[in-house]
């Protein structure tokens, strides 16, 4: 059966620990003998929204692996001029080996999975965004010096996410919070808690429950490990940009706030960042920041993703 990437608990818990030793070995070993797992493979990348991390890192990551990258701009392909998504991941599938994906409604990306015959990879949508808290999972073990099975070395520990708690970060969060077996909290404004469906979501893939929401950002971060943000005005969300910054401030995370979890506490953001609004430039900067191998990280364990995905 064709395998997709879709949401964060496609893979099982049993199989992390090789997902991220592969991650790993990619990194350590990269310019060397990366194995070619999609030698002969053509795949398709399919973006509907804007990109820069996610775009080059799958790009490059295709090649280093050994395949060739698709790009497909919607706007140039019949979908943009109303060809349905069932036929064309029906062509898709004809032609290449894999198909990655950004896309705006959850939806969308389902229909392709269902349509297509090869797999289908979550490059972000409206939803979530499994690809970047896979890397964010990978970047706190190396920050934590993991070795061994690395992701035993996220159990337990606490990260706090705040700002927009109703975005597609925050619900890749709640879903990863169980998987990893790791205490997430949601700190946003209270008109921001995670809806009901992005719940439902998560309870039916059996992970829920190791999260939780606090509207109070400084009890939220009490004894914290990782502070996380993202961008409080998401693609698609441009409308609401005035009146979220109004209602995000008490949520920027800066150096009193990052003083209030532990002495050694991190800080992740998947970026683009706004420095002055959803972070200060002080933190985005500072030396508990880790955003520039987070970013550099995504190219490492999506190579490692989309050689588990071509090896069923
Ligand atoms: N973090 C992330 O997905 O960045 P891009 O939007 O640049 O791909
Ligand atoms: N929540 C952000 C993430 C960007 C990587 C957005 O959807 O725009």
């Amino acid at each position: 059966m064709t395998r997709h990437f879709l949401l964060e608990t496609d893979f099982t818990p049993n199989e992390l620990p090789e997902l991220f030793a592969m991650a790993r070995s990619f990194k350590t070993h990269r310019g060397n003998s990366t194995p070619p797992t999609l030698q002969g493979q053509s795949w398709g990348m399919l973006f509907y929204k804007s990109s820069t991390r996610t775009r080059i890192s799958f790009e490059v990551g295709i090649h280093e692996l050994g395949g060739y990258p698709v790009i497909l701009d919607v706007q140039h392909t019949q979908l943009g001029r109303g060809e349905s998504i069932a036929d064309t991941a029906k062509i898709f599938s004809g032609y290449m080996h894999g198909l990655v994906i950004r896309c705006y409604e959850h939806a969308a990306i389902e229909d392709f999975a269902r349509f297509a015959t090869i797999p289908v990879v979550n490059a972000l949508t409206d939803f979530n965004h499994p690809c970047q808290v896979y890397a964010d999972c990978f970047t706190l073990t190396e920050a934590w010096k993991a070795e061994g099975d690395l992701v035993s070395s996220l159990k337990g520990k606490k990260l706090v996410f705040l700002g927009d708690t109703n975005c597609n970060l925050a619900h890749s969060w709640i879903l990863a919070a169980g998987l990893f077996e790791m205490e997430v909290v949601l700190s946003g404004p209270e008109s921001f808690a995670p809806d009901p469906h992005s719940v439902a979501i998560a309870d039916q893939a059996g992970f829920s429950g190791s999260w939780s929401f606090e509207p109070d950002a400084a009890k939220a971060v009490e004894g914290a490990d990782v502070l996380y943000t993202d961008t409080w005005v998401s693609m698609g969300m441009e409308d609401e940009k005035e009146a979220r910054k109004q209602i995000m401030m008490p949520y920027q995370v800066n150096t009193q706030l990052m003083a209030k979890a532990k002495p050694e506490a991190v800080f992740l953001h998947c970026l683009p960042a706004y420095a002055g609004l959803e972070v200060s430039q002080e933190v985005l900067q500072g030396p508990q920041s880790l955003i520039w191998p987070e970013a550099e990280n995504r190219l490492h364990m999506q190579k490692a993703i989309l050689s588990a995905l071509a090896a069923t």
